[in-house]
């Protein structure tokens, strides 16, 4: 009996100083013990002597300077905290130990990748304070006595961006990045071209620049209004900028995908490149509205040429292993009516419009695979046979992503009920204009991207899960964020958390903290309590 009660006030014990943690993504595993480190003004940080480790170092030394007041010294070899190389396999690309005792804090990796990680989960540990980029006074800055192994459950944890519908700022874009990376995601998928709007400086094809970036005006309230603002529109990365944004999210092992739209999603292109599209003579326009456009690239000799020439710049600039092509919404009325792509199918021995969308996608991927990269599009590139080397973004629900992985290829799960952080998040009339859908805090930490109907082995196939941002209703930075935050830091537990560590309830009450560190770091979340359940109602009461 006393034994048993022993336990019992272990287990309790255990409970509540495991509440106190509020870490995000929850660690796989978390041992706590009675007692607190504290930071001092002459804390050192050690790091082995390799520039990333040390980066590493510097970026924890800057964050502690900026709220503390004072950045601790960084020092090669042991500090009082310690980041250690490991050769503990088990550990793997990500993972880390942490070890906070009297003695300090332990940090081991078996990568720069794996002590980052380790380092985001230590300022988790600490005031929410340390978020702040001032001093602030008066703070205990204490870390818990803890040891805690941590390894990610997927590899690919991803968000993505549409950069093409509404423009998003260089620093916003590096702030995104720096909320992916403080949730342990390491993909930002950046959708760069669409219908309305080309944000890609392309060398070879300047009126990218000139005519695909810019639109004539965007429409106004639901597009069911079909009313439009009537003002010009634009924006666009110049290479060198996007050089700047891919250092930075090296820094924060942020990988950044980039999306070239095709075959479809092409009319910003069409517009300075008519020739490139069903009819030269037309004169194409930029699209103003949201939706699916009939226009899209003719699979031409020229056509090839062009992507191709586009995909070479993209990937001397990007080394991302995955390269994105789109391949969504492709209507294939044109294709039909088309005197040249008929004879094309003919030619190919191709059965309709649909197996011609497979041979662009096969071509593309041909290409891509040829530079040493992989291609990944939605689930559509599974139309009339899925190309050999190709990836799965399954977004149309979950199907497409569990016929790939039968066909043993790889996937990344983006379910649009799910992860959609376009979707209203709240009851409808008490929100700002969204696309429609439901999909609130719950529903997104409830996500299980594995499908229960897939062999373990061909669960291996699913790299794991992304939040997918299409702002065709986002107009701004802050409208971003109000979308994203927190539904993302969910789908970040989502991709981390092993499946028995996850638990709504307790998500809820970390977030209450993690709500104070965006405070801290400025970000717009969406801030309703969130045990709310909201009923969606649609349209929106005007
Ligand atoms: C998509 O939402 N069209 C991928």
């Amino acid at each position: 009996m006393k034994r048993f009660l022993f336990i019992m006030i272990c287990c309790v014990a255990m409970h509540s100083s495991w509440a106190q943690l509020n870490i995000i993504p929850k660690p796989s595993q978390v041992l706590t013990a009675k007692g607190e480190w504290t930071l001092k003004a002459k804390t050192k940080i050690g790091a082995p002597a390799d520039v990333k480790w040390t980066h590493v170092a510097g970026m924890l030394a800057s964050q502690l300077g900026k709220a503390t007041g004072q950045a601790p010294q960084t020092v090669k070899g042991k500090g009082d905290i310690t980041l250690v190389a490991s050769a503990d396999t088990s550990l793997r690309e990500e993972g880390y130990r942490l070890l906070v005792t009297s003695k300090g804090v332990t940090i081991q990796a078996q990568t720069a990748k794996g002590a980052f990680y380790g380092v985001q989960t230590l300022l988790q540990l600490l005031p929410a304070e340390v978020f702040s980029p001032e001093p602030v006074a008066g703070v205990k800055w204490t870390v818990p006595y803890v040891t805690i192994k941590d390894v990610p459950r997927y590899a690919y944890r991803g968000l993505m961006l549409d950069v093409s519908r509404h423009f998003m700022p260089v620093d916003f874009v590096k702030k995104y990045i720096d909320l992916i990376a403080l949730h342990k995601q390491n993909q930002f998928h950046w959708h760069l071209t669409d219908d309305q709007g080309w944000r890609i400086e392309i060398k070879k094809y300047p009126e990218l620049k000139t005519i695909s970036s810019k639109r004539k005006e965007t429409m106004k309230g639901h597009y069911s209004d079909q009313k439009y603002d009537g003002i010009p529109y634009e924006g666009f990365y110049t290479q060198e900028e996007i050089k700047d944004v891919l250092k930075y999210a090296e820094e924060r092992f942020v990988n950044v995908i980039p999306e070239i739209e095709m075959p479809g999603h092409a009319l910003a292109a069409l517009a300075a490149y008519p020739q490139l599209g069903n009819n030269p003579d037309k004169i194409y326009q930029v699209g103003t509205k949201w939706g699916v456009y009939e226009d899209v690239f003719m699979p031409r000799e020229e056509t090839f040429k062009f992507l191709e020439d586009v995909l070479t710049e993209v990937i001397d600039l990007f080394p991302s292993k995955y390269i994105h092509i789109g391949g969504d919404e492709c209507p294939k009325t044109q294709w039909e009516e088309s005197r040249f792509a008929q004879a094309l199918i003919k030619k190919e021995n191709l059965k309709d419009a649909h197996g011609l969308q497979s041979y662009v996608i096969k071509r593309i991927d041909k290409f891509i695979t040829a530079k040493g990269r992989r291609m990944i599009g939605w689930d559509e590139i599974l139309e009339g046979g899925l190309s050999p080397n190709a990836t799965v973004m399954s977004w149309r629900g979950t199907e497409g992503g569990i016929a790939a992985a039968k066909e043993r290829h790889d996937v990344v799960m983006t379910p649009n009920n799910f992860v959609y952080l376009d979707h209203y998040q709240a009851e409808a009339s008490t929100q700002p204009v969204a696309i429609g859908g439901f999909t609130d805090l719950a529903e997104s930490y409830s996500y299980e991207p594995t499908p229960a109907e897939l062999s373990p082995e061909e669960a291996k196939h699913i790299l794991g899960v992304q939040g997918n941002v299409w702002t065709e209703y986002m107009k701004t930075p802050a409208y971003v964020e109000y979308m994203v935050w927190p539904r993302a830091t969910a789908l970040a537990e989502v991709g981390w958390t092993p499946k028995n560590g996850k638990n709504f309830e307790d998500f809820s009450k970390r977030m209450e903290v993690h709500r104070k560190r965006l405070d801290y770091l400025g970000v717009n979340y969406f801030g309703a309590p969130i045990n709310k359940k909201f009923e969606y109602v649609w349209p929106v009461k005007k």
